[in-house]
C-alpha cells in the first residue's frame, strides 16, 4: 500500500483566552488520528495556529492597554504546556498574523475576484461617534424592542429570546463607549456564496457522502432552503458572505481598498495553510509542490458550532480561487462537565486543563476517558467524575496495566528475564487478539474511538480470564511446572504488548515505557501480525500508571484557591500570577510632578492631571481619584506614573499615562484611594525599578 499523505488541523483558537477543556478535548481527538495514521505509516504534517484577528480581540488589547501584536503574543507563549501537557504533538503552531497568512490570504481574495465573485455594496450600520468606529452588533445594547428589557445586546434578547437587527433596539448605546450610535454608510466587500456556480458546487461538496459526516450533511442541506434572517423575515438560499471591516480592525489589508481589512472568518481559516506553509519553509520544503500533489489529503478538525465557515465558506473560498479543496472536515460536539454547561468558548467553566496538570492528574488518564466517549459523531459528550474513574482505574489499570504486572515478575525471576514460547492455548489467545487488529484500525480510522477501545477492554478480560484459568501464582509454586509457568507468562506479555499497540494512538508515553521495558522497537501497526521471538530478553517491570485518587478530582472541582478564606487579603483581591522580572521591566515608571490639576465635567470619578516626567514637556493624564482628593491636594506634589501605557482616547480627551495609586479592590468608596509619593529627594522622570 502506498503511503498516505496527510495535512491535518485543529480549529484555530482566538487568542484572547487560556485553552479550556473544549479546546483540549479537540486536540486530543486529532493527536490520536494523527498518531494512529502515523502508525499506519502514513506522512503527517499536524498543524495548529492562533486565530489572532478581528475586533474582539482589537478591544481586548486595547482594554489592557496593549498593542494587539502584544496581547496576541502574550497568549500564543502560554500554549506550549498545554499541549506538551496533554502530549498533543502538533508539527507546528503558528498565528494568523502572519506574513504567510497575509500573502495566502491576499492571493486567494485575488483569485476570487477575478473569478467574479467578488461584489462590493453600501450598507448602513451603527457607527460609535466617540470611537470613530463602525460597531459590531454586539457591541450594541439597548432596550429590547419586545419586552423592554434594558441593556440587551444587538441581536437577541437574553430576557424573551427575541431575535432582532441592533436598529430595532430602543435607544442603543455603544457597549465600549455608553455613546449613542448613529448609522453610517459604508461600503463593503461581498463573497457571492449566493452565486449559482458556488450552490451548485456546495451542494454536491456537502451532500456528495465524501467530506462531512451524515448528521451534519443534513444539518447543512437546511441552509440551501428558507433562511430566517435576523429581522425575521425569510431568504431562499445561501446569502453572499460580508467579508470587508471598516478600519480601525486588528486584521489584514484588503488589497486595493484603503482602510478595508479581512473579516476576521475570511483569514482564519487561511492560517491552516499558513501554519503549514510556515513549517515546510522552516525545513526547505516547497508549499505549492505539497500542494499539488494529487494524493494529499486535507483533514479540518472541528467542533460543531463552526460548521458553516468550514463546510460552505472555506471549501467555496478554496475551490474558486482554483486550490485544493479540504478532503474531510471532522465535526465533533461539545463537552459537558458533570451534565453542566456548555463549554463555552469564552466562558470555560468545570475542568480548568491546567489545574489538571497541576493536580498531578496523569494527561493520559484524560486521553483514555474522553477517547472512550468520543465516537465520530459531532454528538455531545460529558465528563463525569465518577465515570472518569471507574474507566480508568477499573478499565484502564485494572484491566490493561495489571496484566503486566501480574506476568512480568515471574520472567524476571525465575527466567532471567527471557521469554519462552507460547502454548497452543497461549497461541490461540494472541491469534485472537491479532485477528482484530483490523476492525480496531478501522474504528481509530472512523474517529470512533469508543469503539476502538471497546474492543481493547473485551480482549483484555480474555486475556484477565486467560490469566485466572492458568494461575501463574500456583504454577509458580508447583513443582515441575517451570515450562508451563514461562509459556503462561510469555503469552501473557505477549498479549500485553499486542493491547498495548492498540492503545497507542491513545496512551503515548505509557506505549513508550511498555516499549522501553519489553526492549522493543516502538511500536507500529503491522507489529500487530508480527510476534516476539522466544528468548527475547525483557526489562524489569516497573509500575505503569498509578490509579486516579479521589482526592485529586475532589481538588480538581474545587472553586479556586483565591476564594478561600485563608488565602483571601483585605479587601477580597489575591495576589496576581507569579511574574519574571523581564515581565515587570516592561512597565516603565516614572516620577512625575503634578503641574496642575483640575475637576472633570460630567465626570464624577475623574481628575485631570498635567504632569512633568522630565521630559521637556507635559503629559495630560486622566485619574479615577476624585473621590479621593481635590485638585488643589495635589497640585506640586510629586507621584509615580506609567509611562509607557498605550495613550488611551477617552470621552474627555487623551490620557497619556497612569497614575498609580493604592485601593481595595471592593468599596473604594468606603475605604479610598490613596496616590503614591516617592520619599523627598526623587526628581522627575527618574526611573521606578
Ligand atoms: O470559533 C473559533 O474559536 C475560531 N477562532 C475558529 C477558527 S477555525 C479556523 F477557521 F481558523
Ligand atoms: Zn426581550
Amino acid at each position: 500500500m502506498t503511503q498516505r499523505k496527510l495535512f491535518v488541523t485543529t480549529a484555530l483558537p482566538y487568542a484572547n483566552g487560556k485553552f479550556h477543556i473544549g479546546h483540549i478535548m479537540e486536540y486530543i481527538q486529532a493527536d490520536i488520528w494523527v498518531r494512529y495514521q502515523r502508525m499506519q505509516g502514513a506522512q503527517v504534517n499536524f498543524v495548529g495556529a492562533d486565530d489572532a484577528h478581528g475586533a474582539p480581540i482589537m478591544i481586548a488589547a486595547e482594554k489592557a492597554g496593549q498593542t494587539p501584536e502584544a496581547f496576541v503574543g502574550a497568549i500564543a507563549a502560554g500554549r506550549q504546556q498545554y499541549l506538551d501537557g496533554f502530549q498533543v504533538r502538533f508539527d507546528n503552531w503558528h498565528s494568523t498574523h502572519s506574513p504567510e497568512n497575509t500573502e495566502l490570504a491576499q492571493a486567494i481574495y485575488r483569485d476570487l475576484k477575478a473569478a467574479g465573485l467578488i461584489e462590493t455594496r453600501t450598507i448602513e450600520q451603527f457607527f460609535d461617534p466617540e470611537k470613530n468606529m463602525f460597531l459590531p452588533d454586539r457591541y450594541i445594547k439597548g432596550e429590547c424592542p419586545r419586552c423592554h428589557s434594558k441593556d440587551q445586546y444587538g441581536d437577541n434578547c437574553e430576557v424573551c429570546s427575541a431575535v432582532y437587527a441592533p436598529t430595532d433596539l430602543i435607544n442603543p448605546y455603544s457597549a465600549l463607549t455608553g455613546a449613542k450610535p448613529v448609522l453610517k454608510n459604508s461600503e463593503h466587500y461581498f463573497f457571492q456564496l449566493s452565486n449559482p456556480r458556488c450552490v451548485e458546487f456546495l451542494q454536491d461538496w456537502t451532500q456528495n457522502g465524501q467530506h462531512v459526516q451524515p448528521e451534519v450533511a443534513n444539518k447543512v442541506k437546511e441552509w440551501f432552503g428558507t433562511r430566517t434572517n435576523p429581522d425575521g423575515s425569510t431568504s431562499e438560499g445561501l446569502g453572499d458572505w460580508d467579508i470587508s471591516r471598516d478600519a480601525p480592525y486588528f486584521g489584514i489589508e484588503i488589497p486595493d481598498a484603503p482602510g478595508k481589512y479581512f473579516y476576521v472568518w475570511l483569514d482564519a481559516p487561511v492560517g491552516y495553510l499558513a501554519s503549514l506553509k510556515n513549517l515546510l519553509d522552516k525545513r526547505g520544503e516547497d508549499y505549492a509542490a505539497y500542494m499539488a500533489d494529487p494524493a494529499l489529503e486535507q483533514v479540518h478538525f472541528i467542533g460543531k458550532d463552526i460548521v458553516t465557515f468550514h463546510t460552505l465558506f472555506w471549501p467555496a473560498m478554496l475551490k474558486f480561487s482554483g486550490r485544493k479543496t479540504p478532503d474531510k472536515i471532522c465535526v465533533h460536539g461539545f463537552l459537558t462537565v458533570n451534565n453542566g454547561e456548555k463549554m463555552s468558548k469564552s466562558r470555560g467553566t468545570g475542568l480548568d486543563p491546567l489545574k489538571y496538570l497541576d493536580l498531578g492528574m496523569n494527561p493520559e488518564w484524560l486521553r483514555y476517558y474522553l477517547a472512550a466517549k468520543l465516537n465520530g459523531r459531532n454528538e455531545d459528550i460529558d465528563f463525569n467524575p465518577d465515570d472518569f474513574m471507574a474507566r480508568v482505574n477499573s478499565d484502564l489499570i485494572g484491566k490493561f496495566v495489571n496484566i503486566a504486572s501480574r506476568a512480568a515478575g515471574f520472567i524476571a525471576k525465575r527466567f532471567g528475564g527471557q521469554l519462552g514460547t507460547p502454548g497452543a492455548d497461549g497461541q490461540a489467545l494472541v491469534a485472537t487478539l491479532q485477528a482484530e487488529a483490523g476492525a480496531i484500525a478501522e474504528a481509530f480510522e472512523k474517529r470512533d474511538t469508543a469503539r476502538a477501545l471497546r474492543e481493547v477492554m473485551l480482549l483484555a478480560d480474555r486475556v484477565n480470564e486467560y490469566v485466572d484459568a492458568n494461575k501463574p501464582w500456583e504454577l509458580a509454586k508447583k513443582e515441575g511446572a517451570d515450562a508451563r509457568l514461562q509459556d503462561v507468562c510469555t503469552t501473557c506479555i505477549e498479549a500485553f504488548r499486542l493491547l498495548a499497540l492498540y492503545l497507542k494512538p491513545v496512551l503515548p508515553s505509557l506505549a513508550a515505557q511498555v516499549e522501553a521495558f519489553l526492549k522493543i522497537e516502538p511500536l507500529q501497526w503491522p507489529d500487530a501480525s508480527r510476534l516476539l521471538s522466544a528468548g527475547h530478553g525483557i526489562g524489569a517491570y516497573q509500575h505503569l500508571m498509578q490509579r486516579v485518587d479521589v482526592k485529586q478530582l475532589d481538588a480538581l472541582f474545587e472553586p479556586p484557591a483565591a476564594a478561600e478564606p485563608e488565602q483571601a487579603l483585605p479587601g477580597g483581591e489575591a495576589i496576581a500570577e507569579t511574574i519574571g522580572i523581564d515581565d515587570f521591566s516592561k512597565i516603565d515608571l516614572r516620577i512625575a510632578r503634578i503641574v496642575a490639576c483640575q475637576k472633570v465635567e460630567g465626570s464624577t470619578k475623574l481628575l485631570q492631571l498635567t504632569l512633568d516626567v522630565g521630559e521637556g514637556k507635559t503629559r495630560n493624564v486622566f485619574s479615577g481619584i476624585a473621590s479621593s482628593y481635590q485638585p488643589e491636594q495635589l497640585v506640586g506634589k510629586l507621584t509615580v506614573v506609567v509611562a509607557n501605557l498605550a495613550p488611551r482616547k477617552m470621552k474627555f480627551g487623551l490620557s497619556e499615562g497612569m497614575v498609580l495609586a493604592a485601593s481595595h479592590a471592593d468599596g473604594k468608596a468606603d475605604t479610598g484611594i490613596y496616590v503614591l509619593e516617592p520619599f523627598a529627594g526623587a526628581q522627575p522622570g527618574m526611573r521606578v525599578r
